[in-house]
Order: C-alpha cells, then structure tokens, then sequence
C-alpha cells in the first residue's frame, strides 16, 4: 500500500486526484488544506504546519498542487507568492528527503516567455510573470533538493473541481468551479466562460495560444507517473488559441457566442501573460506512455460530469 499526501485538496486538481487516488487499489490517499476545512491543515507559509503533517503522516509520495494561482493577484502580492509557490515546495522537498519520500512537484507552462510556442522540456524558461518565476524557482529548489522529484508542468486546466454554492446562471444550475476554504467561489477559465455568458456578459478573451488540460485527465496522468521521475509536460495534445478554446466550449454548453469576444491586447490584466506557451508533451508520450485528453475529449467529460451532477 503506497502512502500520497495531497497537499491542495480542495482545489481543482488536487479534488480530482484526491477522488481517484481513493478509489485506486493499493494507494492510501491523504488530503491537505491551507486552513484544515476538509483535510489535515497544511498551510504552506508555515514551516510548522508542513513538518508536522509530514512527520505523522509519512507519506511514501507527495503531490504538491498547492499553489497561489491568480497570476495578476501574484504580481500584487509578491513575497506571499514566493512563500507558498516556492518556499512552501522547498521546505516540502526537504521535509521528503529526510524521510525518503518522492516529491510530485506541480508547475506550469507560465515558467516560458510564450514567444515561440510548443515548447519542449529541454527549452530554456523565461517567465515574463512573478507566478511564472516563483513556479520556476520551486521548480529549482526541487531539482536540487536530494529528493526524488517528478516535477510536471499542465497548462491552463479546467475541470468543476469540488462541490461549490450553486451558480446565479439561469442556464446552469450546477455547482460551478472550486471553492476556497474561505468561502470564496474560484472559477477556472471554462467554468468563469459559462457563468459570465450564460449570464448574458460579455466574455473579453485574452489574445493567447495553449495547451489546455482537463484536471480530471491530468489526474489519471499523475497516478500513472506516480513511479517516473524527471521533468515531464503533462498537457492536453492541442495547441489552440484561447478564443478557439471559448467557442468550443460554447459548442458543447450551448452559449451564445456574440458573447464571447477576443480582445486585441491584454493590457486589462495586471500581469504579463506570455503570448504562446503551448506545450510540447511528446517526451510523456514516448518515455511513460501517457497522453491527456484533446479539448473536445476533455470538455465532452466535463458535460457528463455536469449532466450527471444535475440528475
Ligand atoms: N489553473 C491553471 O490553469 C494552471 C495552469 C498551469 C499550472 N497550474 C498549477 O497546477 C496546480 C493546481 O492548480 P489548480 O488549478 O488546482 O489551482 P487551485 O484550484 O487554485 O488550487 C490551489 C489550491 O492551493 C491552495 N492554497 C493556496 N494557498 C495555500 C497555502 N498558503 N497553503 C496551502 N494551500 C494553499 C488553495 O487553497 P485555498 O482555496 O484555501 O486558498 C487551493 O485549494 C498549481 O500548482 C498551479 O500552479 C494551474
């Protein structure tokens, strides 16, 4: 029986890991969460917190998704972004090492400049963004801890996470997106593209080309790595602009879509975003024979998911 320690459980992917990893044989799955609400408290700023709980829990392997994910709030609130993005990893790495356990360490395509696209594990980074640099720095930490690592990078993922307070969508009547153990309800870019317009807002898309990836796929994709290690791109196979992504999923949700406009620059955002930084994900291909789900594939699951929650 292997021991996974969760950290992140109640966000979107850490909810669809922890939902399978505990329907998996032979795997024993312990969840953590910033303030405890659903899990063991593990609050990545505090060094207490992340001994003691890897202390008595031992895990045989952490997957750390963990992480401050709103880029232009990131941009605002910097040292809070370095503690939990990087420092929080580093200290999760060393707490590992001591006791021989693997770290599965979650990062991001914002770790490139997006000047080129599809770029390939052996690409430098150049992250144009503070989230992109302190993913990039945990990144680092984790290389050089001594610990045994599988550090993944996904891009832009989707999925409705856990059970969230219904939506005021007159069109959708689920629980739309992940909500924070401080009530607070966080939309990922599908679920914020179905509430704003079924609700009749416009929907501004930021000029931009990547890799998206279904959390639900992504999860299946780590438990199969659970025993790889190296630096691998675990992102769906499609390269395709965001504004492409949004019509597609107005295809499968019915949406209008004279509501969902590309804007021509994204100076509305604080933080930079990098233009291109599509994934190249043939090395997990080819060396763990692992591929995720295309877009069509991954929002026809994110569809049953939503009509068999509404039943
Ligand atoms: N979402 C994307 O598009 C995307 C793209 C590429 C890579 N990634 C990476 O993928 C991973 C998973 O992302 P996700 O979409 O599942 O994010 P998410 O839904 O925002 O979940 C992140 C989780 O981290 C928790 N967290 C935040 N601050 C914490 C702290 N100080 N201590 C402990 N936990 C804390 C949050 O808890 P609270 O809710 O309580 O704050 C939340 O449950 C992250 O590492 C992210 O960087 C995400």
């Amino acid at each position: 029986m292997k021991r996974v320690l969760v950290t992140g459980a109640g966000g979107l992917l850490g909810s669809y890991i922890m939902r399978q990893a505990s329907a998996q044989k032979g795997l024993e799955a312990v969840g953590t969460t910033r303030t405890g609400q659903g899990g063991l408290k593990m609050d990545l700023t505090s060094n207490g917190d992340i001994s003691s709980v890897m202390s008595s829990v031992s895990p045989d392997i952490v997957i750390n998704t963990a992480s401050l994910t709103n880029v232009d709030y990131c941009e605002g609130h910097r040292r809070e972004a370095l503690a939990i993005n990087a420092e929080g990893p580093r200290i999760i790495a060393d707490e590992c090492k001591k006791l021989g356990a693997k770290l599965i360490q979650i990062s991001t395509d914002y770790v490139f400049d997006g000047k080129r696209g599809m770029y390939t594990e052996a690409d430098s980074p150049g992250p144009v963004n503070y989230y992109g640099k302190t993913k990039l720095e945990a990144e680092k930490a984790v290389e050089q801890s001594g610990t045994g690592y599988l550090i993944v990078r996904p891009a832009i993922i989707y999925g409705w996470g856990t059970t969230g307070p219904l939506t005021t969508s007159p069109t959708i009547t689920s629980p739309v997106g992940t909500t924070s153990a401080a009530g607070v309800r966080r939309p990922n870019y599908v679920t914020w593209l179905i509430e704003t317009v079924s609700s009749g807002q416009k929907a501004r898309i930021f000029d931009q080309y990547n890799s998206p990836t279904f959390a639900g796929s992504l999860a299946e994709g780590l438990l199969k790595a659970l025993g790889s290690e190296g630096l691998y791109h675990l992102a769906g196979p499609e390269r395709i602009s965001r504004y492409d992504f949004a019509l597609r999923v107005a295809d499968k949700f019915n949406l209008a879509k004279g509501l969902i406009a590309p804007a021509r620059d994204n100076t509305f955002a604080k933080a930079a975003r990098p233009h291109d930084s599509s994934l190249d994900v043939s090395k997990a291909w080819k060396d763990l024979g692992i591929r995720l789900l295309t877009v069509d594939e991954g929002l026809k699951m994110m569809k049953k998911e939503f009509d068999e929650r509404k039943k």
